[in-house]
């Protein structure tokens, strides 16, 4: 039996901030994943709509019940308007979790993504029985690249056909953290 997780009302660093997704973020969800740069490079559903991302809202409480993994909303304190998503997911049995994000256009290039996954990796080595967390970016995504590499992560290999990304296989880059770095 896998513990809860326990969701915390706000993990911040003085200029970024991750809060839980409220009822209220329904339009924010869906514009961002709108975006074509999240949609190439990221599993968001396609097509997606209002109802799509209230079921996921849903889900949310499940999934922190059985220790599954936690979504978040990143925000640029003091404002609580949330400008990009960031989630951790718990592979059980190997002590591995993985995290995804990705920005609103208009909350790019101001660090927040980087920020957001430093946040995120603390706690999730606080909290959460792992002794790795990993990520994978698009061979072609050097933005989020940046942005694993800022954050600490190590890149470690190309995993060539990795995945099935819009009815296509990719590449993807593998990239680690382990508790310390
Ligand atoms: C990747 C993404 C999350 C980055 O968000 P962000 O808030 O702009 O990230 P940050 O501001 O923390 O850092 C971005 C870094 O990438 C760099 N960057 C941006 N575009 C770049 C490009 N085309 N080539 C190289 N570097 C680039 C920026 O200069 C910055 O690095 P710097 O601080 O050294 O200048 C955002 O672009 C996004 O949501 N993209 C679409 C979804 C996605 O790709 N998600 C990740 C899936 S693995």
């Amino acid at each position: 039996m896998t513990a809860p997780i326990a969701l915390p009302a706000l993990l911040q660093d003085g200029r970024a901030g991750l809060r839980p997704w409220r009822e209220g973020d329904v339009a924010a969800i869906l514009a961002m994943s709108r975006d074509p740069d999240t949609i190439r490079f990221t599993n968001v559903p396609d097509p997606y709509d209002d109802d799509s991302v209230r079921i996921w809202l849903a889900l949310q409480p499940a999934r922190l019940r059985a220790g599954d993994g936690a979504a978040f909303a990143v925000v640029e304190l003091p404002s609580e308007v949330a400008l990009g998503a960031i989630g951790v997911r718990v592979l059980h049995g190997r002590g591995i979790a993985e995290i995804g994000y990705h920005m609103a256009p208009q909350g790019r290039g101001r660090g927040l993504a980087t920020a957001a996954l430093r946040l995120l990796s603390d706690w999730s080595f606080r909290t959460l029985p792992v002794a790795r967390l990993q990520l994978t970016t698009h061979v072609d995504n050097p933005a989020s690249q940046r942005v694993a590499e800022k954050a600490g992560y190590t890149r470690e290999a190309v995993l060539r056909s990795w995945a099935d990304q819009r009815g296509e296989r990719v590449d993807l880059i593998m990239y680690s953290l382990l508790p310390g770095e």
